[in-house]
């Protein structure tokens, strides 16, 4: 028993390793893709099953000997009018893909011969344009900055993608570049230029299929930042400087007068204790003489 566990383990670990090893296909979402078998005739005797999917979800079968020509819609109908086979080699179209049909496909012959295939499909959806930006926040874009004459700091952006490439070109040789395999990020890659450069830069995305370029025009996109985040963030940290000594005073003074003021009706026991806390309700111990001074501004 546990021997043929082991066999079935080493048969689907094998199985996995073909799968590995099988075709790979990538395609643009909403193109066509043909994922074609090594038949050029089917013969009579051929059997054609195509599989989808971990489930292997039966999606076309061709069977010359029982007239069987036909697809299937998959279990969830996923490829509802998207499927077309060839009669000749038995090769499968998928039309109008989404990124639902990536996966793995198998297509399986049995007749006098058996043999399979495995393609592995990856579907990449539309790129978008590179966005280049001046890098305000960094020190060449600070007007202090002794190299902010001479340079420009940019930054080249996208979000929202996936299993991509973003690179810098100065020309047609690479500068930089960063990848991402994960889905629906945001990604950026810095340039220093001088404003001299008069070099041809480019911001290009590419996946394995397609690539958007967008071409650095120093004049257009290194305009000055107009308004550095570093002066902006200086203000902000004034004004909150400012804000919290005011308040400080305003809680000092209003305490000292709450203080003087109960002073008057409290007992000096109860001062001691209940000084700092200038509300009204968190005085607990309600003598005859608190709730004279609680009646007090209600009554003005
Ligand atoms: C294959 O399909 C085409 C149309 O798609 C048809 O004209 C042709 O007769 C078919 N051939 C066979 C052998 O079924
Ligand atoms: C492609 O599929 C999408 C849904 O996945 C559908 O909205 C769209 O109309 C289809 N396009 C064509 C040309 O069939
Ligand atoms: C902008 O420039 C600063 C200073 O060089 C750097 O620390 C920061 O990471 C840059 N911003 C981005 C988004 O790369
Ligand atoms: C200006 O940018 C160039 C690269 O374009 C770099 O070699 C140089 O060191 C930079 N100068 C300063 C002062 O940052
Ligand atoms: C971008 O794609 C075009 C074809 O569409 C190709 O000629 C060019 O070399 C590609 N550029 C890069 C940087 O991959
Ligand atoms: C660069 O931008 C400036 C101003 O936006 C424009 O006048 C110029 O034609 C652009 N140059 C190129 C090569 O696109």
């Amino acid at each position: 028993m546990k021997m043929f566990h082991m066999f079935v383990l080493f048969c689907l670990c094998w199985w996995r390793l073909i799968g590995v090893f099988g075709e790979s296909v990538s395609v643009m979402k909403s193109d066509s893709v043909t994922l074609h078998t090594d038949v050029t005739k089917i013969r009579e005797d051929d059997d054609i099953l195509w599989k989808f999917g971990a489930e292997t979800s039966q999606i076309a079968e061709i069977s010359k000997a029982a007239r069987i020509f036909t697809t299937y819609d998959g279990p969830d109908g996923r490829f509802r009018d998207r499927l077309k086979l060839d009669n000749q080699t038995g090769s499968l179209t998928i039309m109008n893909i989404t990124t639902q049909h990536a996966g793995e496909y198998e297509v399986q012959r049995s007749g006098v011969k058996w043999s399979s295939k495995i393609f592995s499909v990856s579907v990449y959806t539309r790129l978008p344009v590179p966005d280049i930006t001046m890098n305000c926040s960094s020190s060449s874009s600070s007007s202090s900055s002794s190299s902010s004459q001479q340079n420009c700091s940019l930054l080249c952006s996208v979000v929202n993608v996936g299993h991509v490439t973003l690179s810098w070109y100065k020309g047609n040789s690479l500068l930089s570049s960063i990848s991402v395999s994960d889905l629906s990020i945001s990604l950026s890659l810095p340039l220093e230029v001088e404003y001299q450069d008069k070099n041809s830069y480019s911001c290009v995305l590419n996946n394995p299929i397609r690539n958007q370029t967008t071409h650095l025009n120093i004049t257009q996109h290194c305009q000055s930042c107009k308004d550095p985040p570093v002066s902006v963030s200086l203000i902000l940290i004034y004004a909150a400087a400012a804000a919290g000594c005011v308040l400080i005073v305003v809680s000092v003074v209003t305490c000292c007068i709450c203080k003087k003021f109960r002073k008057k009706v409290q007992t000096p026991e109860e001062d001691g204790a209940d000084s700092a806390l200038c509300k009204p309700k968190t005085q607990k111990k309600k003598s005859k003489t608190d709730a004279v001074y609680e009646n007090v501004p209600k009554k003005r």
